[in-house]
């Protein structure tokens, strides 16, 4: 394979999505066991469901039979029925039944793809295998759902916009300066600074040398096996109650080359009568005031225009950009080496 074809490869695969991830795709509460849900994840269409013993399942949102969508379709006993001629397929990806024919050659078999699902703090993740990594490794989930001193909530959005300009922006902090300068949270500290980004034990930091604390000053991105986040902290202002910073917590799911979901969990280290009151305060100050930051990244990322890359002009402050940029480039590179090597070998 000439190398122009790999290059080609490699583009487009950060360019659609990493395969061989876990990435979240819908909140826990939009699966219902009484009605399938349709998502698009990496360009392909998936369905969910919640079985009957609240077990999700995600398999390929296209029927065995003539491909109608089976997110049209109707839940039955666990399973999900075509709404086309009635095929019944189970969340493992099995046709259990065909009711427009008897003893049909096709019931038993596995013939829709399924994937593997887990679920926590209120999201619904699902592994998109590569052909380095066909079977999920174990999900590592930032350390924030696992403790119980943190307490927090889940915000998700569609942004019309290819995921890596998602990415860039987490990776940017001196955004916070400028694009959100009259916020409530990020009206502080210095307007120029320079960058610095360090290794840490899964990842790397990128964070301003001229302060910390006063504003969105860093982000950490940690990179594991089939699992990758970021997270970052706003400092908050006295009227947002007792407690310390809020903690975001990021994963960034590509729909398709046209768009994305971010899904963020605004998080705070926070017990008892705080908890109590954090809770309160989000759900009536707090929350509408984030949703008008967010909305200041998606109304901007939405206008840049997607071939903006060959144009730009880098300075120092890019720093982390160019990080979170070199650790898509060697993802693709090893999905894409990997696939080769085996088309090499057939
Ligand atoms: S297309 Fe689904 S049963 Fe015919
Ligand atoms: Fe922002």
């Amino acid at each position: 394979m000439p190398d122009l074809d790999r290059s080609a490869l490699i583009e487009n695969r950060i360019n659609s999505g990493i395969l061989g991830q876990w990435y979240p795709v819908a909140k826990s509460v939009e699966v219902k066991s009484i009605s399938p849900l349709g998502i698009e994840v990496l360009g392909e269409k998936l369905v969910l469901w919640r079985g009957d013993n609240g077990k999700v399942h995600c398999i390929k949102d296209q029927c065995p039979h003539r491909g109608a969508p089976l997110s049209f379709g109707r839940l039955h006993e666990g399973h999900i029925s075509c709404r086309y001629h009635g095929i019944v397929v189970s969340g493992e990806g099995v046709v259990v039944r065909v009711p427009a024919m008897q003893n049909c050659k096709f019931e038993g078999q596995k013939i829709v793809r399924a994937f593997e699902v887990t679920e926590i703090y209120d999201a619904i993740f699902i592994y998109m295998p590569s052909a380095e990594n066909e079977k999920a490794p174990r999900m590592v989930f930032p350390k924030e759902f696992l403790s119980d001193s943190w307490s927090g909530f889940l915000c998700t959005a569609v942004w019309k916009t290819n995921y890596r300009y998602a990415l860039d922006n987490l990776a940017d902090p001196m955004h916070g300066s400028y694009l959100h300068a009259e916020s409530f949270t990020l009206a502080y500290g210095a307007k120029e600074d320079l960058f610095k980004v360090d290794h840490t034990e899964n990842g790397f930091i990128v964070s301003r040398t001229g302060q910390l604390g006063k504003n969105f000053d860093w982000a950490e991105f940690e990179m594991h096996d089939g699992t990758m986040f970021c997270f970052l902290d706003i400092p908050y202002p006295k009227a947002a109650g007792p407690g310390g910073n809020m903690r975001i917590v990021g994963f960034v799911l590509p729909i398709n080359e046209n768009s994305c979901k971010v899904f963020f969990w605004r998080m705070r280290e926070v017990s008892g009568i705080q908890r109590d009151c954090w809770r309160f305060l989000y759900r009536t100050e707090l929350e509408s005031k984030h949703w008008t930051v967010l909305e200041q990244d998606r109304e901007i990322l939405e206008a840049m225009s997607d071939d903006v890359r060959g144009n730009e002009k880098l300075y120092q402050h890019d720093v982390g950009v160019n990080r979170i940029r070199q650790t898509l480039l060697k993802q693709a590179k090893s999905n894409v080496d990997f696939e080769l090597n085996i088309e090499g070998k057939s």
